[in-house]
Protein backbone atom coordinates (compact mmCIF):
# COMPACT_ATOMS: atom_id res chain seq x y z
CA UNK A 1 0.00 0.00 0.00
CA UNK A 2 1.45 3.27 -0.90
CA UNK A 3 -0.30 5.41 1.67
CA UNK A 4 -2.92 4.33 4.67
CA UNK A 5 -4.81 6.64 6.31
CA UNK A 6 -3.88 8.67 9.14
CA UNK A 7 -3.86 7.90 12.50
CA UNK A 8 -4.29 11.65 13.80
CA UNK A 9 -5.99 13.40 11.10
CA UNK A 10 -9.54 13.33 9.93
CA UNK A 11 -9.74 16.24 7.71
CA UNK A 12 -6.37 18.02 7.43
CA UNK A 13 -7.47 20.40 5.14
CA UNK A 14 -10.19 22.17 7.99
CA UNK A 15 -6.87 23.21 9.52
CA UNK A 16 -5.99 24.87 6.21
CA UNK A 17 -6.37 29.11 6.28
CA UNK A 18 -8.14 29.11 3.38
CA UNK A 19 -10.53 26.46 4.87
CA UNK A 20 -14.48 28.25 6.18
CA UNK A 21 -15.54 26.67 9.38
CA UNK A 22 -18.91 26.23 9.85
CA UNK A 23 -18.61 28.22 13.11
CA UNK A 24 -16.92 31.38 14.01
CA UNK A 25 -16.87 31.48 18.00
CA UNK A 26 -16.47 35.07 19.09
CA UNK A 27 -17.36 36.46 16.20
CA UNK A 28 -21.15 36.56 16.81
CA UNK A 29 -21.43 40.36 17.33
CA UNK A 30 -19.52 41.47 14.36
CA UNK A 31 -21.37 38.93 12.10
CA UNK A 32 -24.64 40.12 13.58
CA UNK A 33 -24.15 43.44 12.86
CA UNK A 34 -22.45 43.10 9.52
CA UNK A 35 -25.59 40.97 8.28
CA UNK A 36 -27.83 43.63 9.78
CA UNK A 37 -26.37 46.23 7.62
CA UNK A 38 -26.53 44.17 4.83
CA UNK A 39 -29.81 42.16 5.14
CA UNK A 40 -32.00 45.30 3.18
CA UNK A 41 -30.62 44.68 0.13
CA UNK A 42 -32.35 41.27 -0.24
CA UNK A 43 -35.21 42.82 0.91
CA UNK A 44 -35.07 45.67 -1.93
CA UNK A 45 -33.93 48.32 0.24
CA UNK A 46 -30.71 49.93 0.34
CA UNK A 47 -28.06 48.41 2.50
CA UNK A 48 -25.41 50.07 5.04
CA UNK A 49 -21.93 50.29 3.71
CA UNK A 50 -19.59 48.76 6.41
CA UNK A 51 -16.42 48.90 7.31
CA UNK A 52 -14.15 46.28 9.07
CA UNK A 53 -11.07 46.77 10.51
CA UNK A 54 -8.48 45.25 12.96
CA UNK A 55 -5.23 43.20 13.41
CA UNK A 56 -4.04 40.23 10.68
CA UNK A 57 -5.63 36.80 11.44
CA UNK A 58 -8.62 37.50 13.65
CA UNK A 59 -11.32 36.88 11.40
CA UNK A 60 -12.43 39.49 9.45
CA UNK A 61 -12.29 38.01 5.97
CA UNK A 62 -13.46 34.88 7.23
CA UNK A 63 -16.74 36.71 9.28
CA UNK A 64 -17.87 38.19 5.37
CA UNK A 65 -17.04 35.15 3.35
CA UNK A 66 -19.67 33.48 6.21
CA UNK A 67 -22.09 35.80 5.95
CA UNK A 68 -22.14 36.06 2.26
CA UNK A 69 -21.86 32.21 2.01
CA UNK A 70 -25.35 32.32 3.66
CA UNK A 71 -26.87 35.37 2.11
CA UNK A 72 -26.12 33.29 -1.77
CA UNK A 73 -27.77 30.33 0.44
CA UNK A 74 -30.68 31.81 0.94
CA UNK A 75 -30.71 34.07 -2.51
CA UNK A 76 -31.96 37.08 -1.18
CA UNK A 77 -29.31 39.19 -2.43
CA UNK A 78 -25.89 38.51 -4.75
CA UNK A 79 -22.79 38.78 -3.24
CA UNK A 80 -19.15 39.21 -4.48
CA UNK A 81 -15.60 39.21 -3.09
CA UNK A 82 -12.60 41.12 -4.17
CA UNK A 83 -9.08 41.25 -2.95
CA UNK A 84 -7.95 44.21 -3.74
CA UNK A 85 -4.85 42.99 -3.81
CA UNK A 86 -5.18 41.08 -6.58
CA UNK A 87 -7.58 43.72 -8.24
CA UNK A 88 -5.88 47.36 -7.78
CA UNK A 89 -7.12 49.29 -10.07
CA UNK A 90 -10.83 50.42 -11.43
CA UNK A 91 -10.87 48.75 -14.53
CA UNK A 92 -9.74 45.46 -12.66
CA UNK A 93 -12.27 45.85 -9.89
CA UNK A 94 -15.23 46.30 -12.24
CA UNK A 95 -14.50 43.59 -14.67
CA UNK A 96 -13.85 40.99 -11.87
CA UNK A 97 -17.34 41.97 -10.56
CA UNK A 98 -18.87 41.53 -14.09
CA UNK A 99 -16.91 38.49 -14.59
CA UNK A 100 -18.23 36.92 -11.31
CA UNK A 101 -21.72 37.69 -12.29
CA UNK A 102 -21.44 35.51 -15.00
CA UNK A 103 -21.13 37.91 -17.93
CA UNK A 104 -17.55 37.29 -20.07
CA UNK A 105 -15.84 39.89 -20.87
CA UNK A 106 -12.44 40.16 -22.61
CA UNK A 107 -9.98 42.41 -20.21
CA UNK A 108 -7.97 43.27 -22.86
CA UNK A 109 -9.37 45.40 -25.08
CA UNK A 110 -12.34 47.06 -23.47
CA UNK A 111 -11.81 50.36 -22.28
CA UNK A 112 -12.82 51.98 -18.87
CA UNK A 113 -15.69 53.39 -19.57
CA UNK A 114 -17.15 50.12 -21.84
CA UNK A 115 -17.08 48.06 -18.56
CA UNK A 116 -18.25 50.81 -16.54
CA UNK A 117 -21.53 51.10 -19.03
CA UNK A 118 -21.50 47.07 -18.97
CA UNK A 119 -21.81 47.07 -15.09
CA UNK A 120 -24.35 49.38 -14.97
CA UNK A 121 -26.51 47.00 -17.50
CA UNK A 122 -25.78 44.05 -15.62
CA UNK A 123 -26.64 45.39 -12.28
CA UNK A 124 -29.81 46.95 -14.34
CA UNK A 125 -30.68 43.39 -14.91
CA UNK A 126 -29.91 41.33 -12.12
CA UNK A 127 -32.97 41.98 -10.35
CA UNK A 128 -31.89 41.93 -6.63
CA UNK A 129 -29.79 43.55 -4.67
CA UNK A 130 -25.77 42.92 -4.43
CA UNK A 131 -23.21 43.49 -2.01
CA UNK A 132 -19.53 43.69 -2.92
CA UNK A 133 -16.66 43.05 -0.47
CA UNK A 134 -13.77 44.99 -1.08
CA UNK A 135 -11.04 42.94 0.99
CA UNK A 136 -7.74 44.45 1.49
CA UNK A 137 -8.81 47.63 0.55
CA UNK A 138 -5.80 50.02 1.38
CA UNK A 139 -4.89 48.77 -1.97
CA UNK A 140 -7.34 49.82 -4.90
CA UNK A 141 -6.79 53.07 -6.42
CA UNK A 142 -9.20 55.98 -4.88
CA UNK A 143 -10.41 55.78 -8.56
CA UNK A 144 -12.19 52.63 -8.35
CA UNK A 145 -14.44 53.79 -5.45
CA UNK A 146 -15.03 56.63 -7.14
CA UNK A 147 -16.59 54.56 -10.02
CA UNK A 148 -18.25 52.12 -7.56
CA UNK A 149 -20.00 55.13 -6.08
CA UNK A 150 -21.33 56.74 -9.27
CA UNK A 151 -22.97 53.64 -10.69
CA UNK A 152 -26.06 54.91 -9.98
CA UNK A 153 -28.19 51.69 -10.55
CA UNK A 154 -31.98 50.30 -10.27
CA UNK A 155 -31.09 47.55 -8.06
CA UNK A 156 -29.96 48.31 -3.96
CA UNK A 157 -26.30 48.05 -3.92
CA UNK A 158 -23.83 47.75 -0.69
CA UNK A 159 -20.11 47.45 -0.18
CA UNK A 160 -18.59 45.59 2.23
CA UNK A 161 -14.64 47.32 2.97
CA UNK A 162 -12.19 45.72 4.75
CA UNK A 163 -8.53 47.03 5.94
CA UNK A 164 -5.92 46.45 9.16
CA UNK A 165 -5.61 49.86 8.51
CA UNK A 166 -8.66 51.71 10.86
CA UNK A 167 -7.56 55.51 9.20
CA UNK A 168 -7.48 54.05 5.21
CA UNK A 169 -10.49 56.49 4.09
CA UNK A 170 -8.87 59.40 6.23
CA UNK A 171 -7.22 60.88 2.76
CA UNK A 172 -10.10 59.91 0.38
CA UNK A 173 -11.69 63.01 -0.65
CA UNK A 174 -14.66 64.22 1.16
CA UNK A 175 -17.16 63.75 -1.28
CA UNK A 176 -16.46 60.03 -1.16
CA UNK A 177 -15.95 59.69 2.67
CA UNK A 178 -19.42 61.49 2.58
CA UNK A 179 -21.08 58.91 -0.38
CA UNK A 180 -19.56 56.02 1.55
CA UNK A 181 -21.10 56.88 4.93
CA UNK A 182 -19.73 53.30 6.31
CA UNK A 183 -20.54 51.77 9.45
CA UNK A 184 -17.72 50.84 11.35
CA UNK A 185 -17.38 47.45 12.55
CA UNK A 186 -13.75 46.51 15.51
CA UNK A 187 -12.51 43.49 14.79
CA UNK A 188 -10.12 42.80 18.36
CA UNK A 189 -7.62 40.48 18.75
CA UNK A 190 -8.85 37.53 20.57
CA UNK A 191 -8.08 36.96 24.00
CA UNK A 192 -5.95 33.41 24.41
CA UNK A 193 -9.32 32.00 25.90
CA UNK A 194 -11.07 33.18 22.78
CA UNK A 195 -8.47 31.44 20.83
CA UNK A 196 -8.35 28.56 22.81
CA UNK A 197 -11.76 28.24 22.09
CA UNK A 198 -11.17 29.43 18.21
CA UNK A 199 -8.79 26.31 17.78
CA UNK A 200 -10.85 24.10 19.71
CA UNK A 201 -12.95 24.21 17.03
CA UNK A 202 -11.20 23.39 14.61
CA UNK A 203 -9.49 20.62 15.99
CA UNK A 204 -12.92 19.19 16.77
CA UNK A 205 -13.56 18.68 13.01
CA UNK A 206 -10.01 17.98 11.86
CA UNK A 207 -7.84 15.68 14.26
CA UNK A 208 -9.18 12.52 16.06
CA UNK A 209 -7.35 12.81 19.25
CA UNK A 210 -5.80 14.95 21.34
CA UNK A 211 -4.37 15.44 24.67
CA UNK A 212 -5.47 18.05 27.34
CA UNK A 213 -3.04 21.12 27.14
CA UNK A 214 -1.82 20.95 23.35
CA UNK A 215 -4.91 23.25 21.63
CA UNK A 216 -3.92 25.64 24.73
CA UNK A 217 -0.35 25.83 24.32
CA UNK A 218 -0.98 26.23 20.20
CA UNK A 219 -3.42 29.26 21.31
CA UNK A 220 -0.75 30.74 23.62
CA UNK A 221 1.59 30.80 20.68
CA UNK A 222 -0.60 32.47 18.48
CA UNK A 223 -1.59 34.98 21.27
CA UNK A 224 1.70 35.73 21.96
CA UNK A 225 3.42 36.12 18.54
CA UNK A 226 0.65 38.74 17.45
CA UNK A 227 -2.65 37.29 17.45
CA UNK A 228 -2.97 35.20 13.88
CA UNK A 229 -5.26 32.80 14.36
CA UNK A 230 -2.97 31.09 11.50
CA UNK A 231 0.07 31.05 13.71
CA UNK A 232 -2.47 28.50 15.99
CA UNK A 233 -2.97 26.39 12.85
CA UNK A 234 -0.03 26.03 11.85
CA UNK A 235 1.29 24.49 14.92
CA UNK A 236 -1.49 22.42 15.07
CA UNK A 237 -0.79 21.20 11.56
CA UNK A 238 2.71 20.72 12.33
CA UNK A 239 2.83 18.78 15.48
CA UNK A 240 0.10 16.61 14.30
CA UNK A 241 3.07 15.79 11.06
CA UNK A 242 5.17 15.17 14.19
CA UNK A 243 2.80 12.52 15.81
CA UNK A 244 2.04 11.03 12.11
CA UNK A 245 6.08 10.58 12.23
CA UNK A 246 6.54 8.92 15.32
CA UNK A 247 3.91 6.85 14.94
CA UNK A 248 1.27 7.74 17.61
CA UNK A 249 -2.08 7.21 17.55
CA UNK A 250 -2.74 10.74 19.75
CA UNK A 251 -1.54 14.54 19.50
CA UNK A 252 0.21 15.06 22.65
CA UNK A 253 2.17 17.77 24.50
CA UNK A 254 5.35 16.63 23.22
CA UNK A 255 4.63 16.96 19.74
CA UNK A 256 3.61 20.22 20.28
CA UNK A 257 6.12 21.71 21.60
CA UNK A 258 8.48 20.39 19.26
CA UNK A 259 7.12 22.72 17.03
CA UNK A 260 6.56 25.71 18.79
CA UNK A 261 9.98 27.11 17.77
CA UNK A 262 9.11 27.16 14.42
CA UNK A 263 6.38 28.63 13.92
CA UNK A 264 6.72 32.34 14.90
CA UNK A 265 4.94 34.17 12.32
CA UNK A 266 2.44 33.83 9.52
CA UNK A 267 3.81 34.47 5.69
CA UNK A 268 6.19 36.97 7.01
CA UNK A 269 6.32 37.39 3.00
CA UNK A 270 2.10 38.34 2.97
CA UNK A 271 3.23 40.69 6.07
CA UNK A 272 5.44 42.38 4.60
CA UNK A 273 4.14 43.11 0.93
CA UNK A 274 1.39 44.97 2.93
CA UNK A 275 3.81 47.85 3.61
CA UNK A 276 5.18 50.55 1.66
CA UNK A 277 8.72 51.42 1.25
CA UNK A 278 9.35 53.95 3.75
CA UNK A 279 7.78 51.04 6.15
CA UNK A 280 10.31 48.80 5.03
CA UNK A 281 12.64 51.23 6.43
CA UNK A 282 11.58 51.59 9.43
CA UNK A 283 11.63 47.91 9.63
CA UNK A 284 15.04 47.83 8.19
CA UNK A 285 16.13 50.44 11.05
CA UNK A 286 14.68 48.64 13.86
CA UNK A 287 15.99 45.30 12.67
CA UNK A 288 18.95 45.48 14.91
CA UNK A 289 16.58 44.61 17.90
CA UNK A 290 16.84 47.84 19.97
CA UNK A 291 13.69 50.47 20.56
CA UNK A 292 14.03 53.65 19.06
CA UNK A 293 12.30 56.58 20.81
CA UNK A 294 10.42 58.05 17.71
CA UNK A 295 11.67 60.93 17.29
CA UNK A 296 15.11 59.80 16.96
CA UNK A 297 14.03 56.92 14.29
CA UNK A 298 12.64 59.75 12.38
CA UNK A 299 16.16 61.36 12.39
CA UNK A 300 17.74 57.97 11.16
CA UNK A 301 15.10 57.27 8.52
CA UNK A 302 15.38 61.03 7.11
CA UNK A 303 19.25 60.56 7.13
CA UNK A 304 18.51 56.84 5.03
CA UNK A 305 16.10 58.43 2.33
CA UNK A 306 16.51 60.74 -0.33
CA UNK A 307 12.68 62.15 -0.06
CA UNK A 308 11.67 61.25 3.47
CA UNK A 309 7.87 61.85 4.62
CA UNK A 310 6.72 64.65 6.56
CA UNK A 311 6.87 63.66 10.55
CA UNK A 312 3.17 63.23 10.46
CA UNK A 313 3.23 60.81 7.80
CA UNK A 314 5.67 59.06 9.51
CA UNK A 315 3.58 58.68 12.57
CA UNK A 316 0.94 57.43 10.33
CA UNK A 317 3.97 54.91 8.45
CA UNK A 318 4.62 53.65 12.83
CA UNK A 319 0.65 53.09 13.45
CA UNK A 320 0.51 51.23 10.47
CA UNK A 321 3.43 48.57 11.06
CA UNK A 322 1.96 48.24 14.41
CA UNK A 323 -1.51 47.44 13.44
CA UNK A 324 0.35 44.44 11.33
CA UNK A 325 1.75 43.45 14.27
CA UNK A 326 5.28 44.48 12.65
CA UNK A 327 6.48 46.53 15.45
CA UNK A 328 5.21 47.79 19.10
CA UNK A 329 4.62 51.21 20.49
CA UNK A 330 5.49 51.75 24.25
CA UNK A 331 4.23 54.94 25.55
CA UNK A 332 6.91 56.74 28.06
CA UNK A 333 6.01 59.37 30.27
CA UNK A 334 9.02 61.86 30.32
CA UNK A 335 8.72 65.32 29.67
CA UNK A 336 5.45 64.92 27.77
CA UNK A 337 4.66 61.41 25.61
CA UNK A 338 7.29 60.03 24.43
CA UNK A 339 6.65 57.30 21.98
CA UNK A 340 9.61 53.78 22.47
CA UNK A 341 9.19 51.61 18.77
CA UNK A 342 10.47 48.15 18.67
CA UNK A 343 10.74 45.05 16.75
CA UNK A 344 7.97 42.50 17.39
N1 LIG B 1 -13.63 32.79 15.21
C1 LIG B 1 -12.99 31.97 14.38
N2 LIG B 1 -13.31 30.67 14.31
C2 LIG B 1 -12.68 29.81 13.46
N3 LIG B 1 -11.68 30.17 12.65
C3 LIG B 1 -11.30 31.47 12.69
C4 LIG B 1 -11.92 32.43 13.55
N4 LIG B 1 -11.33 33.64 13.37
C5 LIG B 1 -10.37 33.43 12.44
N5 LIG B 1 -10.36 32.14 12.03
C6 LIG B 1 -9.47 31.55 11.03
O1 LIG B 1 -8.24 32.21 11.09
C7 LIG B 1 -7.68 32.38 9.79
C8 LIG B 1 -7.44 33.85 9.55
O2 LIG B 1 -8.68 34.54 9.54
P1 LIG B 1 -9.01 35.66 8.43
O3 LIG B 1 -8.46 35.23 7.12
O4 LIG B 1 -10.46 35.94 8.49
O5 LIG B 1 -8.17 36.86 9.01
P2 LIG B 1 -8.22 38.41 8.66
O6 LIG B 1 -8.71 39.11 9.88
O7 LIG B 1 -8.98 38.61 7.39
O8 LIG B 1 -6.66 38.71 8.48
P3 LIG B 1 -5.87 39.64 7.41
O9 LIG B 1 -6.04 41.04 7.93
O10 LIG B 1 -4.46 39.18 7.47
O11 LIG B 1 -6.51 39.43 6.07
C9 LIG B 1 -8.68 31.75 8.83
O12 LIG B 1 -8.31 30.43 8.59
C10 LIG B 1 -9.97 31.77 9.61
O13 LIG B 1 -10.84 30.75 9.19
MG1 LIG C 1 -8.31 39.02 5.47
Amino acid sequence: MFYSESRIFKNEEMLSHDYLPELLPHRENQIKQIANNILPASKGRQPQNTFLFGSPGIGKTASVKYIFREFENSSGAKTVYVNCWDYKTATAVLSKIVIDLGYPIQRRGWGKDEIFNRLKEVLNKLNKGLIICLDEIDQLEQEALYDLLRLDVDIPLGLVAISNNQFVFADAEPRIRSSLAMDEVEFKPYTLMEMKDVLQERVKHSIISVEDGVVLLAANQAVQKGGDVRIGLQCLLKAGRVAEQENSNKLEVEHMRKVLKEVKEVKPEILKEKINDGEKIILEILNGGKKQQSGELYKEYCRLVKDPVSDRLFREYINHLAEVNLVKINKRKLHGSVRIISKV
